[in-house]
């Protein structure tokens, strides 16, 4: 009887199967017709890696498909390195919800993660990390679990993740790390303000990364960027709340690949901790930071628009206090206007050892409360143009 229904149940799959097979423009898989329920309750996880190693394994480029509704999913790696597809879209109509009890993910690193697969579109969709119990747990100064990435993207090429959402993830909203040519476009992330941890999208080791036309409101950084990383374009984007683009924190260890050709533009920050950010730890480092571009910004209402701080130590407690830091040169302000929340709108703290050079400030005008801001320089050169506001306060150029 049961070797019957499963048969019986098995038909619509082959069916499916052939139907999509010979469908154009290559196959695709419905996770439905792997298992998966809609209901928000039953789990799916193994429904969604059986319709992942189907399209993995189709000769031609292959969908995974997601259907309307709510799909509870636990932690899922999706491999690519055996894959015959060479190009596998996830597109997703409906939402994939975390299990609520945050623990059950908590220790995995990542919810959803995506491992080697070079060719990939993730289009569409929400993902809801249900993170809220986390938060409140490490906001109680708890013992809890680290808690998981909602997406992570590792050592894979040429990727587009088109109109995705993402809400609430315990930890970041997405990572790419170890990878070229990824285009993140139409993004929206958002987790409360005073959520911990939540940093928005975190980019490192990676190089050839977009991310345009994306909103991203979250407790941490809108969007950071760690060692090993070049070759950066963000454009057209609104971050807040949040703790602004950062670049950092880097310098944490002696031997660190160096951030380089770093292009922010046309972005609006509204109610951040920061704009535009570099951090890095007051320790000797074989790191550096040059060529970052930050163009056609628009402050609103933020706390520090322009910082480089080299001296970031979050915790207060035990903070390193070396000379000596990341090296950071070439780094242009052009075009950034607006409101800062408090007096100092643009500080550079840089390092004694390793000053930071060619600093270009070029047509800066940010207010404190309709009245003049300030700017701070600590071991800070370079150069300003047009009109300033607050006027620079570089000691050399170099
Ligand atoms: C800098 O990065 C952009 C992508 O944002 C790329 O088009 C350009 O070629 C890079 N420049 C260099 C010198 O590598």
């Amino acid at each position: 009887m049961a070797t019957q229904m499963r048969i019986l149940s098995l038909i619509p799959v082959l069916f499916i199967f052939f139907r999509s097979s010979v469908a154009k423009g290559g196959a695709t898989y419905n996770v439905q017709s792997f298992g998966a329920r809609p209901n928000g309750r039953s789990d799916c996880t193994r429904a969604f890696l059986n319709a992942w190693a189907a399209a993995c394994a189709s000769s031609q480029p292959s969908t995974v498909y997601v259907p309307q509704g709510r799909y509870l999913i636990g932690a899922a790696a999706f491999w690519g390195q055996t894959c015959r597809s060479r190009h596998i879209t996830l597109q997703i109509d409906g939402t994939l919800v975390a299990p609520s009890d945050y623990n059950v993910i908590g220790h995995t690193g990542n919810w959803l993660k995506f491992e080697s697969v070079n060719g990939l579109s993730i289009i569409g969709g929400t993902l809801d990390g249900q993170g809220s119990g986390l938060w409140n747990c490490k906001n109680h100064g708890r013992n809890c679990p680290i808690g998981a990435t909602s997406l992570g993207i590792y050592n894979s090429n040429n990727v587009m993740v088109y109109g995705l959402r993402s809400v609430n993830s315990q930890l970041f909203h997405m990572i790419v790390y170890g990878c070229r040519n990824v285009n993140l476009i139409g993004v929206t992330i958002s987790a409360p303000g005073n959520s911990p941890n939540t940093d928005g999208i975190h980019i490192q080791s990676s190089s050839g990364v977009t991310i345009m036309k994306s909103n991203i409101g979250t407790g941490d950084d809108c969007i950071s960027i760690g060692p090993g990383s070049s070759n950066l374009r963000i454009q057209d984007c609104k971050c807040g709340p949040g703790h602004g683009i950062s670049i950092g924190s880097l310098g944490s260890n002696f031997n660190e690949p160096g951030v380089q050709n770093v292009t922010v533009k046309s972005v609006t920050f509204v109610g951040t901790q920061n704009g535009v950010r570099i951090k890095t730890w007051a320790k000797p480092s074989n790191g550096f930071v040059r060529g970052v571009l930050y163009q056609h910004l628009t402050m609103n209402d933020v706390q520090n628009p322009i910082i480089i701080d080299q001296k970031y130590c979050p915790s207060g407690g035990g903070c390193p206090n070396s000379a000596a830091s990341v090296k950071i040169s070439d780094v242009t302000y052009q075009d950034i206007h607006g409101t800062s929340a408090t007096q100092v709108a643009v500080n550079f703290e840089c390092s004694k050892m390793n000053p930071c050079k060619g600093i270009s400030l070029q047509d800066v005008q940010l207010s404190f409360r309709n009245q003049a801001a300030v700017s701070s320089c600590v071991n800070a050169g370079g150069s300003s143009f047009g009109l300033v506001e607050p006027t620079s306060c570089f000691r050399g150029r170099n």
